[in-house]
């Protein structure tokens, strides 16, 4: 008989060796790997192969007709928004996010608040004692809702007792990391453990038509701990995020099979939970009354929504010949080091001898390229000492050669910045976009732009 392969999983990535190794070949992660019973490979499966004796599908056409899938609203519009609609039926879902943040929170004003509407509703908590549920519920003014709660961890006693009789239409597990199937070895949290749970529970929403929502922790380095073979199981991926020292949590659609990955929903964390944010921008642009040098309202897109967010700029002009530090939070590093290199060689600015500090005010973070303009704008404005007038916004792409190219959704993010009273847009020669209320200064590129800002 043939010896049994040894076989090793990363915890962190999933990937599996057939050695035991100190670092992940994958992920690079350190004593990540794990030793797995292998499926057991029977002489009979290895003789034949699986082209017959399976049972013949049905095969159906694109267009066939289907109804559309029952989706069930929470009444919590960002919640709703994030997921695309509502919930889909028998859908399986994850959540995931730094401990914390506020996933059970979330969760369970969710729960209540589907349970409120005459949804069943099942809430299996595998880390906190019910009484510490309940007694969170209570404070949040939520200790009426019909929310059927237990605390347990087993996979199978959950599966046992919401599989009688009539199954709930929302089944709420926080967390993945906590739950044990006694079909196979392993402590909870292990990827095998979370993968065989996830795989019953999913298997169970397909099944029974109840959907399932899945809590999973994050990592340090922001991957849903452990297992990414999670990602690829359910339907629904949302990240929630925030940073703890700030107010506002963000809940991001990474993956959805039944609706568009680009929107957001915005929270706030406050002392009676989670309260919705219907007007973000608010929330990270800091008091504007005074001029201040280096900063500039930069107006974002999450998705379809416009975010306003102030991009600060700092130089220290340094006196001896060592090397200026280049910090930056909230944007990317290589990005700021381009858009100086822009402004020196197309502009005549000298930023060698001065550190350059950028941030994005609140914690938020900007990936978008339309920044490029109003981090110029900030940086600008802090060396020359020149501020940026408070009721102007800024956007705009900038390229290598200097010139300042147009940005998708220009209208939107001009209409966004009109409703919360600016004034004024310096945008793209070629952005084609009514101001509105705003009155536009067009740039076609950082020479002119600069010039401007100058006075020249
Ligand atoms: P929690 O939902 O337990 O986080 P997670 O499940 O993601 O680990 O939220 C924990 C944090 O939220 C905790 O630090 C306290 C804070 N919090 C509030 O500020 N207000 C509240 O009403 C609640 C319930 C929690
Ligand atoms: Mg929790």
């Amino acid at each position: 008989m043939a010896k049994a392969q040894r076989r090793y999983v990363c915890q962190s990535c999933g990937s599996v060796s057939h050695r035991w190794q100190g670092q992940c070949a994958d992920c690079s992660e350190w004593n990540t790997l794990i030793e797995e019973t292998a499926a057991v490979v029977t002489p009979f499966q290895a003789k034949h192969n699986l082209q017959s004796g399976g049972r013949a599908l049905t095969l159906v056409k694109l267009d066939a007709e289907i109804a559309l899938p029952e989706r069930m609203t929470f009444g919590i519009a960002e919640l709703d928004r994030a997921l695309g609609g509502g919930l889909v039926a028998g859908s399986a879902t994850l959540i995931g996010g730094d401990p914390g943040v506020g996933k059970s929170t979330l969760l369970l004003q969710a729960a209540a608040r589907l349970a409120r509407s005459g949804r069943s509703v099942a809430y299996v908590s595998g880390e906190e004692a019910a009484d510490q549920v309940r007694l969170r519920a209570q404070r949040l003014g939520l200790g009426d809702a019909p929310v059927q709660l237990a605390a347990a961890t087993s996979t199978r006693d959950i599966l046992t007792t919401v599989g009688q009789g009539a199954v709930p239409d929302l089944l709420i597990i926080d967390s993945i990391q906590t739950m044990h199937s006694d079909l196979i070895e392993g402590a909870p949290g292990t990827v095998s453990q979370v993968r065989a749970s996830s795989g019953e529970l999913i298997r169970f929403a397909k099944e029974r038509g109840t959907a399932v929502v899945l809590v999973g922790h994050v990592t340090k380095d922001g991957s849903i701990a452990g297992p990414r073979v999670l990602e690829h199981m359910v339907d629904t991926v949302l990240a929630f995020e925030g940073e703890r020292s700030h107010q506002y949590r963000i809940l991001r659609a990474v993956k959805n099979r039944f609706g568009g990955t680009d929107e957001i929903g915005v929270f706030a964390m406050e002392s009676e939970g989670l309260s919705e944010i219907a007007n973000p921008s608010s929330l990270f642009l800091t008091s504007r009354d005074e001029n201040v040098t280096g900063t500039v309202v930069f107006p974002a897109l999450e998705g379809t929504r416009p975010v306003l967010v102030e991009v600060q700029a700092l130089t220290v002009r340094l006196a001896s010949g060592a090397t200026p530090r280049r910090a930056v939070v909230g944007w990317d590093s290589g990005r700021l080091a381009m858009i100086l290199a822009v402004l020196e060689a197309r502009c005549g600015l000298a930023f060698a001898t001065a550190e350059v500090y950028l941030n994005i005010a609140g914690g938020y973070r900007v990936t978008d390229p339309a920044a490029d303009l109003a981090v110029a704008a900030a940086l600008v404005s802090a060396l020359s000492e020149r501020p940026v007038p408070s009721d102007a916004i800024v956007f705009g792409e900038i390229a290598l050669s200097g010139e300042v190219r147009p940005v998708a959704h220009g209208a939107l993010r001009l209409k966004e910045a009109g409703k919360l009273g600016f004034g004024r847009a310096l945008v793209p020669a070629a952005q084609t976009a009514e101001g509105g209320a705003l009155k536009l200064s067009s740039f076609k590129d950082l020479p002119r732009f600069v010039d401007h800002m100058l006075g020249r």
